[in-house]
């Protein structure tokens, strides 16, 4: 394990029925709100107005901005730091999922930033330096959706619709004031919302696993458990949607899965994600189902590309999947490891081609320059281990058709 340092403020309140409560955790922020959402909030209205009433209950003015799209915009954010502007409100609350929390977070910094708030964000197109916001109004999470962990993380990913470039921002100031975590918003949540939701709750997982410190057993035992319990609620929610208990835990644990706790001194990079992104910003995929892809392809290209990975995936099917060793070697399991996930998100549903989630093979070598252009580093080396250079993305790529 690497040294670390570790800071997380955002108040958490957990459980069935808590989004009721939100004046008490808001009443203390400010006169005036923003409340940020999708702009198809059909599933959401009730929920929308509940907590609409019970802020103009408490005496706090609102003003409503539910135009997010997933895959989030930048224009978007942009309206929305001018009207807060013009309005003067004090702070911010998202209603929905990363798309939504993610928005919010730059929305409530990008109202005290200098600047255009793109200039934020890290791994642009122009390879200009990003300046950390260092301000922010306070932010309320309401998340509708188990996936990302933006609730209790102070990242937020939005799309630059002119450069077609998704980029991420980082920093201390966006952790969210408070996250009112409750998983009774998250049973209108279609089987496929949900599948997709918790295999990026996983890819983080296994990013950390595979791409982290590897002498770190605690952090392993904690990212296993988490897998595991991954798969069995999503497996138990496809046969019972509305069962809350269900819900309950896959919410706890894809909170869990990015809020930092789990990744400290892993010193992890982030591979599927950096080829993720450049397949949401090209052709508006979901962020779950890029993930999906490469965590067939990506997986099966370096499972095996050396005897240390090779014991990494067999380490992770035995104690995921429960592979049992019956004589084989680490290459044997490591393979059966990645046939798991596969068989995994076929079972739920999940696409995991390029074919499948209608991405045309013919802009293979135009998604890879992006990926070398934006996931790599300074040598054009994507950050895996081991690093995998222009020829092995476009290997992964077709192994992805
Ligand atoms: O389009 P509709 O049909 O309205 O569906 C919405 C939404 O568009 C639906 N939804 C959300 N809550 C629902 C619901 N449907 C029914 N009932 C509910 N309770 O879900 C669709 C997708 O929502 P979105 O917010 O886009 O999903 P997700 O939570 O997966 O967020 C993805 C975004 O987060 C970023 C991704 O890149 C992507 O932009 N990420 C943010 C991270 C972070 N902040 O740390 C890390 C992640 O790795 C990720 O990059
Ligand atoms: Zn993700």
């Amino acid at each position: 394990m690497q040294n670390f340092e570790l800071y997380n403020p955002v108040r958490v309140v957990f459980g069935t029925g808590e989004s009721k409560n939100i004046a008490k955790h808001v009443k203390s922020l400010g006169k005036k709100a923003l409340i940020i959402s999708y702009d198809d909030i059909t599933f959401l209205e009730s929920l929308l107005s509940d907590i609409e009433t019970k802020l103009v209950d408490i005496g706090i003015e609102i003003i409503t901005f539910y135009r997010i799209k997933a895959n989030p915009l930048l224009c978007h954010i942009q309206e929305a730091i001018e009207i807060c502007r013009k309005n003067e409100v004090d702070f911010c609350i998202g209603v929905g999922g990363g798309s939504v929390m993610d928005s919010t977070k730059v929305i409530a910094a990008g109202v005290l930033f200098q600047g255009e708030p793109w200039n934020m964000f890290v791994s642009r197109h122009d390879c200009s330096v990003s300046i950390p916001p260092e301000k922010s109004l306070p932010t309320v999470m309401v998340p509708t959706l188990p996936a990302t962990s933006s609730e209790t993380n102070c990242t937020a990913v939005a799309t630059n619709e002119v450069t077609q470039e998704k980029a991420y921002v980082s920093a201390p100031i966006l952790y969210p004031t408070v996250s009112i975590i409750d998983p009774a918003l998250t049973c209108t949540l279609p089987v496929y919302q949900t599948a997709v939701g918790a295999v990026d709750a996983m890819s983080h997982i296994l990013e950390a696993y595979l791409n982290g410190d590897q002498n770190s057993p605690l952090q392993d035992r904690l990212h296993e458990g988490l897998l595991v319990t991954i798969i069995s609620e999503l497996k138990a929610i496809i046969k019972d949607p509305l069962n809350v208990d269900h819900r309950a835990n896959m919410q706890w644990a894809a909170s869990l899965a990015w809020n930092g706790y789990l990744q400290s001194g892993l010193n992890a990079t982030t591979p599927m994600h950096q080829m993720g992104h450049v397949l949401s910003a090209l052709y508006n995929t979901p962020h779950g189902v890029t993930l999906a892809i490469f965590i067939d392809s990506y997986f099966r290209y370096t499972c095996t590309l050396n005897s240390e990975r090779e014991a990494r995936f067999a380490l992770l099917g035995e104690n995921v999947f429960g592979l049992k060793r019956d004589g084989q070697n680490n290459r044997e399991i490591a393979e059966k490891t990645v046939d798991c996930f596969v068989q995994f998100m076929d079972e739920v549903g999940v696409p995991h081609t390029l074919s499948d989630a209608n991405i045309p093979s013919s802009d293979i070598e135009r998604i890879a320059d992006e990926i070398v252009a934006h996931g790599c580093d300074a040598d054009g080396m994507l950050p895996s281990i081991p690093k995998i250079g222009r020829e092995g993305i476009i290997t992964i790529l077709q192994m992805a058709i």
